[in-house]
C-alpha cells in the first residue's frame, strides 16, 4: 500500500462513506447477512487509520440508517448490539489513536444501550483531535432537517426566533452535529449510485465517488483510491 503523493489542498477534509455491501460479501460466501457486517468492522477501522495517514479531519460513517428498522427484527437487533460491542471493543484505540468519536442520528426508536456506549465513547474522547470520527447510527437526512424544523418551529412560537429570519447558519444549529463541516469527499461501496438519505444538507457540494468494492473488502488503500479521484475533479461551487 502507498500513500499517494498529494498536496495539502488536495486532499479532502470531510469524507462520507456509505458502508455498504456486507450482505452482499456474506451471500457470496454462503454465510448469514450479520457475518458481512462482523467482516465490516476490520475495513471501518482500518480506513480510520488510512484518513488519519493521509491528514482527512472528519470522517462520517453511515452505519445505520432510519430506513433500516425495515430490515428483519433478527437482522436489526443483530446490529444493535453489534454497534454496543464495536464501540466497546474499539474505544480505547481510538482514544490512542486521538479520534473524538461523535454520534449523529435521531435519539427517538434507537436502543437506549446503544445511546450509552456512544455517550460513553464520546465523553472518553471528547478532547482528541487528530479525527473526528462520526458514528451515524440512525441517522436519516430527512428526520434530521424535520427535526430542526420542529425545534426551530418551537423556537418561533415562543417567539425566540422571528419567522421570515431563518437564515443557512440557523437551521445549522439545529442539525444533529451543528459542528460537523460540509462533505467533500462523498464514497459509497458496493456498486450501488444512489446516497440512501446519508447528509444531503452537508453534501450538496460534496464530490461523490461510488466504488465497485463490497464494505468488508476495502481497506484504507480503497479511501486513497478514492480520494486520488477526488484530487482530480474540478470543484466549482458555482463559480464560472
Ligand atoms: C451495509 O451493508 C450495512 C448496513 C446497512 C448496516 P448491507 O447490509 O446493506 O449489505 P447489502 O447492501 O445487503 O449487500
Ligand atoms: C445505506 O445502505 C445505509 C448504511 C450503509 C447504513 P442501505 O443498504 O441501507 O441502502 P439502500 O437500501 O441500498 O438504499
Ligand atoms: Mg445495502
Amino acid at each position: 500500500m502507498a500513500l499517494p503523493k498529494l498536496k495539502k489542498e488536495e486532499i479532502p477534509n470531510h469524507v462520507a462513506v456509505v458502508m455498504d455491501g456486507n450482505g452482499r460479501w456474506a451471500k457470496k460466501r454462503g454465510l448469514p447477512r450479520t457475518a458481512g457486517h462482523e467482516a465490516g468492522e476490520a475495513a471501518l477501522f482500518d480506513v480510520v487509520q488510512g484518513a488519519i495517514q493521509i491528514g482527512v479531519k472528519e470522517l462520517s460513517a453511515y452505519a445505520f440508517s432510519t430506513e433500516n428498522w425495515k430490515r428483519s427484527p433478527e437482522e436489526v437487533k443483530f446490529l444493535m448490539g453489534f454497534n454496543i460491542d464495536v464501540l466497546r471493543r474499539r474505544r480505547d484505540e481510538m482514544n490512542d489513536l486521538g479520534v473524538k468519536i461523535q454520534w449523529v442520528g435521531r435519539p427517538n426508536r434507537l436502543w437506549k444501550s446503544v445511546i450509552k456506549e456512544l455517550e460513553v465513547a464520546q465523553a472518553l474522547t471528547k478532547k482528541n483531535k487528530v479525527l473526528t470520527l462520526n458514528m451515524c447510527i440512525n441517522y436519516g437526512g430527512r428526520s434530521e432537517l424535520i427535526d430542526a424544523v420542529n425545534d426551530i418551529a418551537s423556537l418561533v412560537s415562543k417567539k425566540k426566533l422571528k419567522a421570515g429570519s431563518i437564515t443557512e447558519k440557523e437551521l445549522t444549529k439545529h442539525l444533529y452535529s451543528p459542528k460537523m463541516s460540509d462533505v467533500d469527499l462523498f464514497l459509497r461501496t458496493s456498486g450501488e449510485h444512489r446516497t440512501s438519505n446519508f447528509l444531503p444538507w452537508q453534501s450538496v457540494y460534496a464530490e461523490l465517488v461510488f466504488m465497485d468494492v463490497l464494505w468488508p473488502d476495502v481497506t484504507r488503500q480503497t479511501l486513497w483510491d478514492a480520494i486520488e479521484i477526488y484530487a482530480s475533479r474540478e470543484r466549482r461551487f458555482g463559480k464560472a
